[in-house]
């Protein structure tokens, strides 16, 4: 069995984002950048995954776990950075060293596999992934020999104006054979205009040894790199893209899928129907058959076969319902478990609460849950027929079978098949609107 070993590059602050947020845990798709890169290189299988994070980056560390961490406390360079996990491999010896960037997020595990393969069969000491790009300004570029082996990388503030005409670029990713890692760190200088230690140097350094330096290419879309917010949306974009084909592909329609915004992990089932303008926050898990309508906003809750949600449904984190729920316009669920069949269709509000199967819940049903301090459950049987403008106060029960009169506020526990009346009595004038009407027209003289 080959070992490999995969290096995360995080400990770049982003001074480009302008914010107090490491620039690897940006989300986008809802997932932190850094976690895209890691859980797709975990799709490698490795033996080994660590995580160069900065000084003082406690959101980075919690992210990386529980892979292994490795610090550079001064950036220095790309090639101190990986030399910087030393430490963290201790006396382990890898075939592959795979080199990623942690604000690299769209990178696939497909891509990564052919690099590692590719350093298997033509045994380099380096395998670089390149990219066309048509204006490459800044990135290092790829200088190829006779025999399209890889020459060198020149870093583009290091390169003459004959190789900044080169278009293959150098997109950072690397696999480096294990068992001359380290020793080609040892020798990088910082002999350079930027006085780093780049680790694109080891290129010429293997070259010099008599090694073999290859390359694979793969398309400019998926090595999108994030320094600043404009290219967080554009990673976003791309991102959804793929999110919303594979949606399709999986048995989802998506009546507009450009506005329809998806988690990373969302999971959709079969014949879902998605109407337009619906936004997926991350933990979301959808049945069969559901129907989503437009503008419901969803996250962190898995919804049951044959649900009918929305139009304009907010369901929040802990949410879960039960198959054929519906929950209609301008009806918010939080931390809400819904049986069977339950209905909300209309302008409800519940919160914390348990529904059992097939109860109905008014137009206008508040659960009270939260008194400035606390959060309290209503729990609510099978059956149970909750009246319009209903306000539940928690805590407080409703039995199987039970019922609340319309704009009841409801404090004590209703028993199984009772009716709960929570409401001032009634009182009839006859005649005053009549009267009413007369006194003010003599008033006002109209
Ligand atoms: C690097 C490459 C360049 C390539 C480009 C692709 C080098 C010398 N150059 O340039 O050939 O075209 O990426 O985007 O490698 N980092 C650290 N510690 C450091 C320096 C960097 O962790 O001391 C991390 C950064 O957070 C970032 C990544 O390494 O994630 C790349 O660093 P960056 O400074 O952006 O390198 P570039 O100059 O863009
Ligand atoms: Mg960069």
């Amino acid at each position: 069995m080959k070992r490999l070993a995969v290096v995360i590059l995080a400990a770049g602050k982003g001074t480009r984002m302008k914010s107090d947020l490491p620039k690897v845990m940006h989300e986008i798709a809802g997932k932190p950048m850094l976690r895209h890169v890691i859980d797709t290189c975990a799709g490698l299988g490795p033996d080994l995954v660590v995580v160069v994070a900065g000084p003082e980056m406690p959101a980075v560390e919690a992210a990386a776990a529980p892979h292994a961490r490795a610090y550079q406390r001064e950036q220095r360079g790309t090639g101190h950075a990986v030399g910087c996990v030393r430490p963290a491999f201790g006396d382990q010896v890898f075939d592959e060293v795979l080199v990623v960037y942690g604000d690299t997020p769209l990178i696939t595990a497909e891509t990564l596999g052919r690099m590692v393969e590719e350093r298997r069969t033509s045994d380099a000491a380096v395998v670089v992934l390149g990219m066309r790009v048509a204006s490459p300004n800044a990135y290092g570029r790829l200088v190829l020999d006779a025999a399209g082996n890889l020459d060198a990388i020149v870093e583009a503030a290091e390169a003459s104006p004959e190789i900044l005409t080169l278009d293959l670029c150098n997109s950072g990713v690397m696999v480096i054979d294990g068992a001359v890692l380290f020793d080609l760190i040892a020798r990088i200088r910082n002999d350079n205009s930027k006085g780093e230690f780049y680790l694109t140097d080891i290129v010429g350094l293997a070259r010099a040894d008599g090694r073999l330096a290859r390359v694979v290419e793969a398309p400019v879309e998926e090595l999108v790199g994030v320094n600043s917010r404009a290219d967080l949306a554009a990673a976003e974009a791309i991102l959804q893209q793929r999110l919303r084909a594979a949606a399709m592909a999986g048995g989802t329609t998506l009546v507009d899928p450009a506005s329809v915004f998806l988690a990373a992990d969302t999971v959709l089932g079969r014949d879902v129907v998605i109407q337009p303008n619906v936004v997926f926050g991350a933990g979301v898990t959808i049945g069969d058959r559901v129907q989503i309508k437009a503008f419901s906003h969803i996250e962190g809750a898995a919804i049951g076969a044959g649900a009918i949600i929305g139009p304009f449904a907010r369901i929040r984190p802990g949410s879960m319902l039960a198959e054929d729920v519906h929950v209609g316009n301008f009806v918010e669920l939080k931390n809400a478990q819904l049986g069977r069949g339950a209905k909300a269709n209309h302008l409800t509000y519940l919160g914390d609460v348990t529904v059992g199967a097939g109860s109905n819940i008014g137009a206008g049903t508040i659960t009270v849950n939260y008194d400035g301090y606390g959060k309290y459950r209503t729990e609510i049987g099978e059956r149970a027929f909750i009246g319009s403008n209903s306000s539940l106060v928690a805590p407080v029960r409703i039995g199987d079978g039970a019922m609340t009169a319309a704009g009841s506020v409801v404090t004590r526990d209703v028993a199984a098949d009772a009716v709960a009346i929570g409401r001032a009595r009634q009182i009839d004038k006859p005649g005053r609107a009549a009267e009413f009407r007369a006194a003010q027209r003599a008033k006002h003289k109209k």
